[in-house]
């Protein structure tokens, strides 16, 4: 087994390739790779690092380092090296392959000046927000080797075969239209004062997140309104077409059912884009999703990070 550098080849194609078959439950198509690799703004090739064995690639460990994006979220991520995602082929699980790979990456972060690394709460470009809880063996290995558990965050997957809009909820926008004038708008075209809105009333994360949905064509951004003033919002297809998020509803709007129906509009205009499974990445809210038909699935992820030595 040799560990070679990404950089050396930038062969995406097989990047993806062991990327899906060391990640079982994980499914990267080239819009993805893509949003993880060219379209984020901090990809650097030279970060990547992957073992091979006669010609094929059989682990990988995909790291990342905050330099440019967003920018006023550079400084204080100065000492963290994450791990986007890692692994190894299953029939190589029993090998200390990725423990090897692991501590190659360690010390290139040791080299690059960092003293933390951490898996893999990396917004806004990621795959997933932690280590799967299914991926035993990746989990233990993780602890084995000093990482310690610092989160646990899900996704939930919706079938969108069994979505449909639940009466309460037409009765919840009949309501909120005639009694408070609250409208839903779906905006496809980078609008700059929704942005802002986004970005002082939540994060640079999610202003991010949500411009990148709005230049994408499979994407969008719905937002809540009364009399023009922004009530909230919730974003589509911004890391895919499949994916739903961020959403949120500024403090004094909250409780009153805009979130919901904002929920229910987005998970519409994913429908009406032909998506089969809908990606809810990254929460911690329980009844807020799970409220939704067609719920199939909650993974749940465990994050990480490790002080490294000096
Ligand atoms: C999450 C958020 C968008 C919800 O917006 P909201 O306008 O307060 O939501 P609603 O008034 O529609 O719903 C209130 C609650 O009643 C729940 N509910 C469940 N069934 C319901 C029903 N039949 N009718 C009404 N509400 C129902 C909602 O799911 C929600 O649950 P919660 O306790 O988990 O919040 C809002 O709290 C927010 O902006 N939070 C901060 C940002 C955030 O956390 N975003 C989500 C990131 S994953």
């Amino acid at each position: 087994m040799e560990v070679k550098n990404f950089s050396e080849y930038a062969d995406y194609r097989k990047l993806k390739w062991v990327m899906n078959l060391s990640l079982p439950n994980d499914f990267l198509d080239d819009i993805f790779l893509e949003t993880l690799t060219l379209k984020d703004p901090n990809f650097e090739e030279e970060n990547i690092i992957i073992a091979e064995e006669d010609g094929t690639w059989i682990g990988f460990v995909f790291g990342v380092e905050r330099k440019i994006a967003p920018p006023d979220e550079v400084q204080k991520h100065k000492d963290i090296m994450w791990i986007k995602a890692f692994g190894v082929l299953n029939r190589y699980a029993s090998t200390n392959i990725l423990e090897k790979l692991l501590r190659e990456f360690e010390d290139m972060a040791k080299e690059e000046g960092k003293k933390f690394i951490r898996v893999s709460d990396y917004a806004s470009w990621y795959l997933t927000p932690g280590v799967d809880n299914l991926y035993d063996y990746y989990n233990y290995m993780l602890v084995n080797n000093g990482y310690n558990r610092v989160g646990a965050v899900v996704n939930y997957e919706i079938d969108m075969a069994r979505f449909y809009i639940p009466s309460y909820v037409e009765r919840l926008k009949k309501k909120s239209f005639s009694e408070y004038n609250i409208v839903f708008e779906n905006v496809t075209d980078v609008d700059q004062t929704i942005l802002k809105w986004i970005k002082e009333n939540f994060s640079s994360y999610w202003r991010t997140e949500a411009e990148i949905a709005m230049k994408n064509a499979f994407g969008g951004v719905v937002v809540a309104k009364r009399d023009g003033e922004i009530l909230g919002f919730s974003t589509y297809g911004s890391l895919h077409p499949s994916w739903f998020g961020p959403v949120g509803v500024s403090k004094e709007s909250r409780g009153m059912g805009i979130g919901t129906l904002l929920l229910y509009e987005t998970l519409l205009e994913l429908r009406t884009n032909g998506q089969r499974v809908v990606i809810i990445p990254w929460t911690k809210h329980l009844f807020y999703y799970a409220q939704l038909p067609g719920v199939s699935r909650i993974r749940y992820f465990n994050i990480y990070q490790k002080e490294l030595e000096r």
